[in-house]
């Protein structure tokens, strides 16, 4: 299992990291101070001790500014003290990630109604989906606490028509032991702002009716209900609805032609 990358940035060089993880390419995000920056690791790991010198502003990679870039960026989660505010880390899945991947997979399918299928997979499974979703160019991040992934999400096509490529359909897991601390908040917040770097223009969760803890979270994040689906699918013996709603990523006024 990966380390857990923030805690040991100080001490570690940039050929350690980019050995760890996995090649020159591999692009992290950082959740600083409530903006996501993205950074080049070797670049990350090249210049934290002088940004940190220069008492933090900087702006990494893709121009992003990063109010207080620290290399071991921390997020006040609830139901921590500030004494407890620990080092966390939201980044791109890898193989390694598999088998928490599929861990948490499992249980949403076994004990909930966010997926609507009770067939169980493993860690070969997962890294096959990760790696089809990285090929088709979509991303799925992790929420990372000292070396444990937490919670991961990750969008594809919405539709696979020509005409939906600009819209994406995303989901979201925390492990059942992290769940109710703000995980799910901020993890879903690096996806929008993702999605919103990728030029995509509307993002859709389908979310089941009975879930209202997931719908709150994502109304909370600007998403709106558009949509509704009586008893279009079954789980446990329960006809279940169907809630769609969705987020507009940016106000262009014309998509581009296609
Ligand atoms: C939905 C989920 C991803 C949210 O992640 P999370 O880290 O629990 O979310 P947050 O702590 O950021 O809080 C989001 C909402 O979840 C609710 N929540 C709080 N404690 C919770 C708990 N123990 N279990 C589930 N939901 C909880 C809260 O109502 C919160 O909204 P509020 O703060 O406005 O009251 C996570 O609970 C989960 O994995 N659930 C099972 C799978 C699932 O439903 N996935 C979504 C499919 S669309």
């Amino acid at each position: 299992m990966a380390k857990a990358l923030g805690a040991r940035a100080a001490s570690t060089t940039a050929d350690d990291a980019l050995s760890v993880h996995g090649g020159k390419d591999f692009a992290l995000e950082y959740w600083i101070g409530g903006i996501i920056c993205d950074a080049r690791i070797a670049e990350f790991f090249g210049r934290a001790a002088e940004i940190q010198a220069q008492g933090g502003a900087d702006t990494i990679g893709g121009g992003k500014t990063c109010p207080s870039f620290s290399p071991c960026p921390s997020i006040a989660l609830r139901g921590n003290s500030s004494a407890e505010k620990r080092c966390y880390m939201i980044r791109d899945a890898g193989p390694a990630d598999a088998a928490m991947i599929a861990e948490i997979y499992n249980d949403a399918a076994l004990n909930t109604t966010a997926i609507w299928n009770t067939t169980q997979v493993d860690a070969d499974n997962r890294a096959a989906w990760l790696e089809t979703r990285q090929q088709n160019g979509f991303p799925v991040l992790v929420f990372e606490d000292a070396g444990q992934v937490l919670a991961y999400a990750s969008f594809g096509t919405f539709r696979p028509f020509d005409g939906f490529d600009l819209s994406v359909e995303h989901s979201i897991y925390a492990h059942p032991s992290a769940r109710g601390r703000g995980i799910g908040t901020v993890l879903l917040q690096a996806l929008i702002a993702r999605a919103q770097k990728m030029g995509m223009h509307q993002m859709v969760a389908a979310i089941s009716a009975d879930n209202p803890g997931s719908i709150r979270l994502h109304e909370r994040l600007g998403f709106t209900q558009t949509g509704q689906m009586p008893e279009i699918g079954r789980k446990f013996g329960r006809w279940l609805d169907l809630v769609l709603l969705q987020k507009q990523l940016d106000t262009r006024p014309a998509p581009p032609a296609n």
